[in-house]
């Protein structure tokens, strides 16, 4: 019989990487250092799931709404992508990694666009880690952006109107064909969603830290992993419910 997974290390983690321009700020550096520096968190984090068996990890690395930064910063966030893109791949693919970009990739330039679309599909059959990233997403956008897609199946008779449930409207989510969000983790000190992934988040346990997103290291990820299975999840019922089973 196979082993039962470890129901205390979670299945699939999301991290909003936050605090790059205040890590950059303290160092008396333009943002973008921050940006910069927070790529080694990036493989940390990588290298901690691919260690632990967590099988998803959902990095957000631009929300629909950080376009409202100043252009000289969105551009060189677009470079730093393109940069990543080429120099990380070759090692996450050899690693077993499957890259996903989830988000409105319309958005950007048909150059980053294609590598975008390139890394993913050079890594489709990796199977030791999916690793999404989230670029130009926003969870209402996932959230319309999946009413939309239901709307269409039903235009082109594939179900009903009346039998578009949850279960249905979930199909069309980012992410529904990997295993529900567990824990959610959010670095640099606020305690908010900004938009991350709201439809996935509903039943995820979520951890703060104060630490800045460049400072983050195994040892703060597993500061929250063990965190995370000292929880009791009860899902609506009683602990002594959750208890016996
Ligand atoms: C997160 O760090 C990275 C992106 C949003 C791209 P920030 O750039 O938001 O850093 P702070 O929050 O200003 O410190
Ligand atoms: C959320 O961080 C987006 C990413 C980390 C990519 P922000 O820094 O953009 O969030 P707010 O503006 O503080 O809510
Ligand atoms: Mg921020």
């Amino acid at each position: 019989m196979a082993a039962k997974p470890d129901a205390r290390v979670p299945r699939h983690l999301a991290i909003v990487m936050d605090g790059n321009g205040r890590w950059a700020k303290q160092r008396l550096r333009p943002r973008t250092f921050g940006h910069h520096a927070g790529q080694k968190a990036v493989k940390e984090a990588v290298e901690f799931c691919l260690r632990r068996g967590i099988g998803s990890l959902t990095l957000f690395a631009f929300s629909s709404e950080n376009w409202k930064r100043p252009a000289t910063e969105v551009s060189a966030l677009m470079e730093l992508f393109l940069k990543a893109l080429d120099k990380e791949v070759d090692e996450l693919h050899g690693n077993g990694v499957r890259i996903r970009f989830v988000g409105d990739l319309d958005a950007f330039a048909p150059e980053l666009r294609a590598r975008m679309l390139g890394a993913m599909d050079r890594t489709a059959g990796n199977t030791s880690l999916n690793m999404n990233v989230a670029v130009n997403y926003g969870g209402r956008w996932d959230i319309a952006n999946a009413a939309r897609l239901a709307i269409e199946a039903i235009a082109r008779g594939e179900f009903a109107a009346t039998e578009l449930d949850e279960a249905r409207l979930q199909h069309y989510t980012c992410l529904a064909d990997q295993p529900p969000l567990d824990l959610f983790i959010r670095t640099g000190g606020e305690h908010r969603v900004s938009n991350f992934l709201l439809w996935q988040l509903a039943y995820a346990e979520l951890y703060f830290t104060d630490t800045l997103w460049p400072d983050v290291d195994q040892a703060c990820l597993a500061e929250a992993l063990d965190d995370y299975a000292r929880r009791e999840r009860r899902y609506g019922r009683t602990g002594e419910q959750v208890a016996t089973g």
